[in-house]
């Protein structure tokens, strides 16, 4: 099927040495989102997450706990799938860089470029941070610490294989002047385009001071470097290199890799030159978000303010947090988390503005009608401007998805529940109901403002997929038939249909 549309989104690998907390479950959830957007709007979807198990970091944290580092990996990697499920989190696809299929693919990768000559045998000696695993010069460190974490570094010399990064240079250049989408937000691109004209270095892509790794091909004294064995994550899961199931032909080149701002250059220096290297095709995309901060401050086990997100399930409702989260900061900029924040959107914009559409309007229908639809027979000017407004809407919608601007999305159909309610107010249904001759424009009232509460669900599904079931159920629909591809229509409400009262969606909450 050569016309069919497919969509190939991955969010980073997390490290197994930390437990996930918000920023995890920030770029999880983000990918989830449009994922189940993609899906509704009829893309084949493939959407990746993992964990990234190798490196010095977990082998060091695994010896301080007494346990082998894969015996870390297995138990945290529970903590990570756990919290997935409770979040909703469709992923297609889970890789772990312990695999097998991971382990083929990172070696055929470094095999493939070796043998074209740009990877060569050489020593290293320069200072490393353990904590980022990475290497830095003399002149990159701040008072003799790791420029980016402020921690110590050590001194390390060592035999290293090296890969030719500095013959990329000029390519990768040309490569993101003239794609202006391939690294978003443009305050990053700007960021990368300065940092890369300064120059490339080869990049030491091996180690031989632990052993908790892949091997280098052909030679097991050494472990190749845990960002080349990360980065190959984003194809390995597809099937490279033997491709038996066809993902990789289906799905490669990635349409976006979703990440924090602090793993950019990873992904938009080294892991385009490895693919140039390697004559692999470019991701399309690569996206940067912004860093949480919690109540003002950086989030640290120090600090012991990290912000656990099963707690916050459990306490404010899984769509309530997704809602929270993707509403509160344009998806690119840092934000700041606080409970006061949390609990005045759940209040103001779910159980006022959401909850009470949904209520007034079932109420209504029970009220006036013993719950029946009937046709929407007797039309006027705002009904016709309420269903243009959402008509309109749902092009700007679906083009700031494209964007990933999640907040903005979150805004436009926020817009349309104004609407619906203002709809209410100004079709002033109990006035209507007053009036014995006015039956057939109170029903029509009534069938639009239900369309447009169907349509809101619809819309709201990505971002909180058990609250746009409910609003199904609510309408008689079977929410697994409802999908924007074919549903994004208005007059799709079969009329003669029974809708009962609707129980409130979201409680409100007592601010402590
Ligand atoms: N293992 C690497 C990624 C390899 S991808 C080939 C890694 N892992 S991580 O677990 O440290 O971080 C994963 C993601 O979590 C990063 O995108 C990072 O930006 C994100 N976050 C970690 N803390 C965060 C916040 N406080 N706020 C938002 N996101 C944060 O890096």
């Amino acid at each position: 099927m050569s016309d069919e549309k497919r969509f190939y989104l991955t969010t980073p690998i997390y490290y197994v040495n930390d437990v996930p907390h918000i920023g995890h479950a920030y770029t999880t959830l983000a990918c989830d989102v449009m994922a189940r957007y993609k899906r509704a709007r009829g893309y084949q979807v493939y959407f990746l997450t993992g964990t990234d198990e190798h490196g010095q970091k977990v082998e060091k944290a695994a010896h301080a706990k007494g346990e082998t580092p894969l015996e870390l990996a297995d138990r945290v990697v529970k903590r990570f799938q756990s919290l997935w499920e409770k979040l909703n989190i469709s992923n297609t696809d889970f890789i772990r860089t312990s695999q097998e299929r991971h382990k083929l693919a990172v070696q055929e990768i470094f095999r493939i470029i070796e043998a074209r000559g740009d990877i060569y045998l050489g020593e290293y000696e320069d200072w490393y941070c353990t904590p980022c695993e990475t290497f830095w010069t003399e002149t990159n460190l701040l008072d003799g610490n790791c420029p980016d974490c402020g921690r110590p570094t050590d001194k390390l010399k060592e035999e290293s294989y090296f890969f030719r990064m500095s013959k990329y240079q000029e390519q990768l250049l040309a490569h993101i002047e003239a794609n202006p989408d391939f690294i978003q937000p443009k305050s990053r691109r700007n960021e990368i385009l300065s940092f890369v004209r300064e120059g490339l270095r080869d990049l030491s892509i091996s180690r031989t001071t632990f052993s908790w790794g892949i091997p280098v091909p052909g030679n097991d004294k050494h472990v190749i470097y845990v960002w080349f064995d990360a980065l190959t994550n984003y194809i390995s899961a597809l099937g490279f290199p033997h491709d038996n199931d066809g993902n990789f032909a289906r799905f490669w080149p990635c349409d976006v890799h979703v990440i924090g701002k602090d793993i950019l250059r990873f992904h938009t220096v080294y892991w385009p030159t490895f693919l140039m290297a390697a004559g692999i095709p470019l991701p399309d995309k690569v996206f940067a978000h912004g860093w949480w901060t919690v109540e003002g401050q950086k989030m640290s086990k120090s600090l012991a303010n990290v912000v656990e997100p099963n707690m916050l399930i459990d306490k404010y409702g899984v769509d309530a947090i997704r809602y929270f989260l993707l509403r509160e900061v344009p998806f690119g900029l840092d934000g700041d988390f606080s409970h006061s924040a949390l609990v005045h959107r759940i209040n103001s914009d779910l159980a006022n503005d959401l909850g009470n559409l949904v209520s007034r309007s079932t109420a209504m229908l029970s009220k006036y009608f013993q719950g029946e639809l009937t046709t929407a027979c007797k039309k006027e000017t705002i009904d016709q401007d309420l269903q243009d407004k959402f008509m309109q809407q749902v092009g700007v919608i679906d083009e700031q998805m494209d964007a990933l601007a999640f907040n903005k999305a979150l805004q436009s159909i926020w817009e349309l529940v104004s609407a619906a309610n203002k709809y209410i107010d100004d079709s002033a249904p109990w006035a209507l109901a007053k009036d014995e001759d006015q039956g057939e424009r109170l029903g029509t009232v009534m069938y639009n403002l239900l369309e447009a509460v169907r349509l809101i669900g619809l819309l709201i599904t990505p971002f909180m997929p058990e609250t746009g079931a409910s609003i199904s159920r609510i309408l008689g629909l079977d929410p697994d038939s409802q999908q924007l591809v074919e549903h994004d229509r208005w007059g799709l409400l079969q009329p003669g249909t029974t809708i009962e009262k609707a129980a409130p969606l979201f409680p409100r909450i007592e601010p402590e």
